[in-house]
């Protein structure tokens, strides 16, 4: 079901996959604002986003004759949902413990998320296309309006005035960024299933 991607190339999304694993317990109190919503919406979103970004780097119609999947992926580093995902004793090599007794971790994992969404979607709008508007910006709206509590801090309001072409370089950019926010998607996807599986058990 998930796209094939080179996983080898991206160790901390192996962390995430070794360590995440449902059966693990971990207490989990209010989240304030950023409590999860319903729990399958969480995973429908979530699965939604992922299909929007894969399918959408396989229309000639963004990215008009450069081959996405021969692209190299471009990801910001410096602020990393999953760095905040994965807990202390994990990112410190001592073994996969979970989020310990910490529902301050999942609360700062689960701003993250929301940041990091909101993040592309502020590229993505900027980036003013037609296609990737009414699906990739789209489905993280929903995302992030569904699962979440939180409010969209950016809503849609582009008007087709608003759209334009873009050059070779533009494209090829975007199709570069497109490829980092689709493991990104795996990853939160991973995380928020980890997380409702965690507090459905409650
Ligand atoms: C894009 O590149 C991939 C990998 O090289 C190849 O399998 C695929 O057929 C190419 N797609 C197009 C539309 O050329
Ligand atoms: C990377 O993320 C940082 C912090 O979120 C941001 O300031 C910076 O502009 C981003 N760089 C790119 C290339 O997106
Ligand atoms: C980067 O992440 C840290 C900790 O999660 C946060 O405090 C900071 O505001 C973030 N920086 C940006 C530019 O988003
Ligand atoms: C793409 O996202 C939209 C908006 O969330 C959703 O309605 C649609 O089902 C998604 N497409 C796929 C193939 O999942």
């Amino acid at each position: 079901m998930l796209p094939n991607i080179k996983f080898s190339f991206i160790p901390w999304l192996l962390l995430v996959q070794l360590c995440f694993q449902p059966a693990m317990t971990s207490p989990l109190g209010a989240l304030d604002k950023l409590s999860l919503g319903n729990n399958g919406d969480c995973a429908t979103f979530s699965r939604a986003l992922l299909w929007n970004v894969t399918e959408v780097m396989a229309l000639d119609s963004v990215f008009k004759g450069i081959n996405c999947s021969e692209q190299r992926i471009k990801m910001n580093t410096s602020n990393s949902t999953v760095s905040a995902c994965l807990p202390s004793e994990v990112q410190m090599g001592t073994g996969c413990a979970g989020f310990q007794n910490s529902n301050l971790d999942q609360k700062e994992c689960l701003r993250n998320v929301v940041a990091d969404l909101e993040h592309y979607k502020e590229l993505l709008q900027k980036y003013a296309d037609p296609t990737l508007d009414s699906t990739v910006v789209r489905a993280i709206s929903d995302l992030t309006e569904h699962c979440f509590s939180a409010s969209p801090t950016n809503p849609s309001t582009l008007k087709n005035s608003d759209f334009r072409d873009h050059t070779f370089d533009e494209r090829l950019q975007m199709c570069k960024i497109l490829k980092g926010f689709q493991v990104r998607a795996i990853t939160i996807s991973r995380i928020l299933s980890y997380i409702s599986a965690d507090t459905s058990k409650k």
